[in-house]
């Protein structure tokens, strides 16, 4: 082999190299179709009563006592789905917030490294002017990286 014909062969194999590189690791990043649908909106379980698997597993579920004093604390528990969402690297919760009503009032970022579920705790003090009607809608949302931005909310009374 000449040096003219190794030259060659060395560059077209190390752009070979280059293009099956970026190929794999195009791969590694984005292994799964997702369905694009659950993309374009907030996603709600359609009937709380009868959910889905998908919505058993994303739709956040709140709990907090039904009667709370206003100015006084409490916790309000935010969960990833009645069965608890998975937390992986090429799947997982990017954050769970929590609203009153339509103000944010939380939000925590977790990371898929292995440390968490997909759980977190409030704690949450209602001043009386935010709940004149003597009531409030707790509201959270979650982002889960395959499916979307998933909401769930919970009424409670403030006396
Ligand atoms: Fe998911």
């Amino acid at each position: 082999m000449d040096r003219r014909t190794f030259l060659k062969s060395a560059v077209a194999g190390s752009v070979a190299a280059g293009f099956a590189g970026s190929a794999f690791a195009a791969g590694y990043y984005y292994p799964v179709q997702v369905d694009q649908s659950l993309f374009a909106g907030i996603n709600r379980a359609k009937d709380p009563a009868h959910k889905s698997g998908l919505e058993k597993s994303h739709a956040p579920v709140l709990t907090a006592p039904a009667a709370v004093k206003a100015g006084e604390p409490f916790t309000v528990d935010v969960a990833v789905g009645e069965t608890l969402h998975v937390m992986m690297t090429n799947h997982w919760i990017g954050f769970i917030e929590l609203s009153i009503g339509n103000e944010p009032v939380g939000k925590v970022d977790l990371t898929p490294k292995g440390y968490l579920k997909p759980k977190v705790a409030f704690t949450v003090v209602i001043p009386k002017e935010a709940a004149p009607s003597g009531k409030v809608t707790l509201v959270a949302k979650q982002q889960c990286n395959l499916h979307g931005l998933w909401e769930g909310s919970l009424d409670i009374a403030v006396s």
